[in-house]
């Protein structure tokens, strides 16, 4: 793997040695079902080929205690005391990294004091999960140098604990059980409320194009507020409905049935997680049908449920989608990820695949002036020690 290479020998630039210990995560693409897996609903995901390498070692005697993490993209150098890692310092890259020692440290699990080494091919802040490829490459290198092994699940919920307490987004766990449960040529089927995973073949003769729009997403502000609206309508809905917990128990005819409580907002909030359960069903029955055009036609679907329903589009992600779905070899395409920026992904006949990414390019260049560079990705395995 040529990412790893890179970051070994970065290691021995840097450190005057070679890492013991190397990990690699990949990034992921939300294909279906968008802000359900905190709703205890489900998701049809992919695991990339693009994705984090983080190498380490155990500290030298001269760095008294100081680690250090040297990121070899942005050049920059974090220094921390695995001691004094409770505050995180505000908009720190290497929270990502610190949030889980202190997650592991939660659960007695000491990690020695470290140097590290990370290198990364997944863009930053796009939705492509950079902050899971992260903290999953981070947790199996120090689970490993700590002499632990943990089952995936624990893995993604330290990742998860990691955002929601640490870096302070309150997301669920799709990022990190797609980034560790990827196959090549699958998709990932995750039911959060069972928490069971499935590996789905992708639909032969398609590939996926990622456009980034270059909005920047944060996922703690407008995010955590969805996730409130949410939860609202849980509670009035179980006033009526006591069997409901979650979204995930609603059908949209109930929801119909008692939209009157609820305020116009929490109701079509409601309504996107909703239906997006109900795509995710219908997508893979589409799939096992090989009835393509259909599982295409739930990708629009979702978009448009997002950008009126949700309302976590933006005007760049509404021109991709749209602009996308005019070009020859499309099957669908939609925002994919947390919204508010960040990227579409483009389900495409595989041999349409570089013109379609090139006509994209053009087009959103003539409406822009700028460029997209859009990425052809493919599905590819999830998170181990390499
Ligand atoms: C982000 C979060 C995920 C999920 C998606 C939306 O990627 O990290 O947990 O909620 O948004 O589906």
């Amino acid at each position: 793997m040529k990412l790893k290479q890179e970051v070994v020998a970065g290691f021995a630039r840097v450190f005057n040695c070679s890492p013991g210990i190397v990990a690699y995560a990949p990034g992921r693409l939300e294909i279906l079902g968008n802000h359900t897996d905190y709703n205890q609903g489900v998701v049809l995901s992919a695991a990339i080929d693009r994705g984090t390498v983080f190498a380490v070692g155990p500290l030298a005697e001269s760095a008294a205690g100081i680690c250090q993490v040297h990121d070899l993209r942005s050049g920059d150098q974090a220094e921390f005391r695995l001691d004094c890692l409770s505050q995180p310092r505000m908009g720190d890259w290497a929270n990502y990294i610190k949030g889980i020692v202190v997650e592991l440290q939660k659960r007695q699990i000491e990690v020695p004091p470290f140097q590290a080494v990370i290198s990364s091919t997944v863009p930053l802040s796009a939705g492509m999960s950079s902050s899971a490829a992260l903290e999953m490459s981070t947790v199996l290198a120090l689970t490993e140098l700590a002499g632990v092994e943990l089952p995936k699940l624990e893995l993604a919920r330290i990742g998860q604990s990691c955002e929601n307490d640490y870096v302070g987004a309150r997301t669920g766990l799709m990022d990190q059980i797609t980034s560790l449960h990827g196959r090549a040529e699958h998709l990932v089927f995750s039911d959060f409320r069972s928490l069971a995973v499935e590996t789905i073949p992708m639909p032969p003769g398609v590939s996926m194009v990622v456009a980034n729009s270059m909005v920047k997403h944060v996922l703690t502000g407008a995010y955590n507020e969805r996730r409130s609206r949410c939860e609202e309508a849980v509670a009035t809905l179980a006033k009526h409905l006591p069997e409901v917990t979650a979204l995930r128990d609603v059908t949209r005819q109930q929801l119909e049935q008692y939209r009157h409580e609820l305020d116009i907002t929490a109701y079509r909030r409601a309504l996107h997680v909703t239906g997006e359960n109900e795509r995710v069903f219908a997508g893979i029955e589409a799939l096992r049908q090989g009835r393509l055009e259909l599982f295409g036609r739930l990708l629009f679907e979702s978009h448009d449920s997002s950008r009126f329903n949700f309302e976590n589009s933006c005007p760049e992600l509404d021109t991709l989608a749209e602009l996308g779905k005019s070009l020859p070899g499309i099957v669908g395409g939609r925002l994919s990820g947390g919204g508010f920026g960040g990227i579409t992904v483009h389900l495409v006949e595989a041999d349409h695949a570089d013109e379609f990414a090139r006509r994209l390019d053009a087009a959103w260049n003539a409406r822009t002036g700028k460029p997209l560079q859009p990425m052809i990705c493919t599905a590819a395995d999830g998170a181990r020690l390499v």
